[in-house]
């Protein structure tokens, strides 16, 4: 098992560009389907996760390569709508091809995607809006077969603005008979992306963004060349990876309206951010504050993803500061790992209690997740000592060759391969 190793307590300094967004990539690589030909998809982020979709895209027909950031998909022989058990168990994100093979071949197989370690992870309301747009479901518990022979529009109302049930039913929608309202949509950037995405394909998809998305379908996609938006987690952890540091970073390549609520909690806390266009400042030259309360919430509230960065920034700021987790329940898995760094969490329920600490420790930890891992990578910079990473293959899953990205603003990190017994 590959490692981290991190020598921490240098601050971050230099300038880097922030890659693509996975959560962006994954919907929009599965639209890709949607349309017959040659689709091209430019800043691609080279994620584990990315792989294992042109993995799946591959094995329903296509063929699909990464050279850098540019990814190629010639959908043109898709006819395998079975998508393996192996492959859903692998990732969650494999649920985004319900909508596309239902649209291009009025049918998908497939099964649960199961709990993960952030929680449940329910897909209800995915399997609810396809059946209102006249999709027939089987569901014995475990597979799933999802039928159509025609999908017709419909009113959508979301319970919850899942961010995953948002994109398949406007996907599915995209090529139904008549018009499809959702009404409670998810509003997060990615969900944006995924329209103009639809859109350049020749979909007529309005109201991304808001909580009302309405789509008129269309017969045919047709395919295109699309740049995928920059991936505002991973600028938000090198945020707070600056901060922590006390370090000055400049972010290339951001789009800052995607951050609003990071930027606002890091500016409370005493974080000096300049931007200009799509290039940020961030610095940090004396102890943060405390924040009084952050709640997670869907867009454009702070979000989720960076819940467990957050804590370490809190967990050496001055003062008593709140989180609430309210999207997943049990997120809250970094917390034993930074108390073995020496931050003082205290977990009650949903909320995590903060008591700000001078400094952290280094210690061998371990990634419980993605965004937990990236947690460990931030308390390994900030901490005094050596701080070594397990499991981190849940961190390569959202960030390109972390150590590379860190190493060029001047941290001690490396990646340590086992070397092979006879
Ligand atoms: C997406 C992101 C993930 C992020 C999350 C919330 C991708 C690939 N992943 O995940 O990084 O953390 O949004 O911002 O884009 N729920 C149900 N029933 C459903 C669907 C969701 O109860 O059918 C619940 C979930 O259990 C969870 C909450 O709704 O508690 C949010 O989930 P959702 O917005 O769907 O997140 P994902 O699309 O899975």
């Amino acid at each position: 098992m590959e490692k981290l190793v991190i020598e921490g307590g240098k601050p971050l300094s230099g300038a880097i560009k922030i890659h693509g967004a996975k959560n962006a990539a994954l919907p929009i690589l599965a639209a890709s389907i949607m349309a017959e030909g040659t689709v091209v998809m430019n800043n691609v982020p080279e994620l584990s996760d990315i792989g294992v979709m042109l993995g799946i895209l591959r094995s329903l027909g296509c063929k699909a390569e990464q050279t850098g950031d540019t990814v190629t998909i010639n959908t043109a022989a898709v006819h395998q709508f079975h998508i393996p058990e192996h492959l859903m168990s692998q990732m969650r994100s494999s649920i985004f091809l319900m909508g596309p093979l239902l649209a291009r071949l009025g049918r998908v197989e497939l099964y649960q995607p199961g709990g993960c370690a952030i929680g449940e992870r329910k897909i209800d309301l995915h399997l609810k809006g396809l059946a209102a747009l006249g999709v027939k479901i089987e569901d014995d518990g475990s597979r799933i077969v999802c039928m159509a022979s025609e999908l017709t529009g419909a009113d959508i109302m979301l319970d919850y603005p899942s961010v995953g049930a948002t994109e398949n039913i406007m996907m599915a929608a995209a090529m139904a008979r008549g018009q499809t309202t959702i009404t409670n949509a998810a509003r997060e950037p990615e969900i944006q992306d995924l329209q103009n995405f639809l859109n350049t394909m020749g979909a007529k998809i309005i109201g991304a963004g808001t909580d009302t998305i309405t789509i008129e379908g269309v017969q045919e996609l047709v395919p295109c060349t699309y740049r995928i938006i920059p991936d505002r987690i991973v600028a938000g952890t090198l945020m707070i990876a600056a901060a922590v540091t006390r370090g000055h970073v400049t972010l290339q390549g951001v789009c800052p309206a995607h951050l609003t609520s990071a930027i606002h909690v890091l500016k409370r806390s005493g974080v000096q951010i300049t931007i200009d266009g799509d290039i940020m400042g961030i610095s940090a030259p004396s102890r943060l504050k405390a924040v009084e309360r952050i709640v997670t919430s869907p867009y454009p509230s702070f979000p989720t993803d960076l819940q467990s960065q957050i804590m370490v920034l809190l967990s050496l700021s001055d003062g008593v500061s709140i989180v609430k987790e309210t999207v997943f329940e049990g997120r809250f898995k970094h917390v034993d790992e930074l108390s073995r760094m020496g931050a003082d969490i205290r977990v009650d329920m949903n909320a995590a209690i903060l008591r700000g600490v001078p400094r952290l420790y280094g210690a061998t930890v371990e990634a419980t997740d993605l965004r937990a891992g990236a947690a460990l990578v931030i308390a390994g910079l900030a901490a005094q000592g050596t701080t070594v990473i397990e499991q981190i293959h849940h961190i390569d899953r959202g960030y390109d060759r972390i150590e590379s990205m860190l190493r060029s603003l001047g941290a001690t990190i490396n990646r340590t391969t086992p070397v092979a017994m006879e």
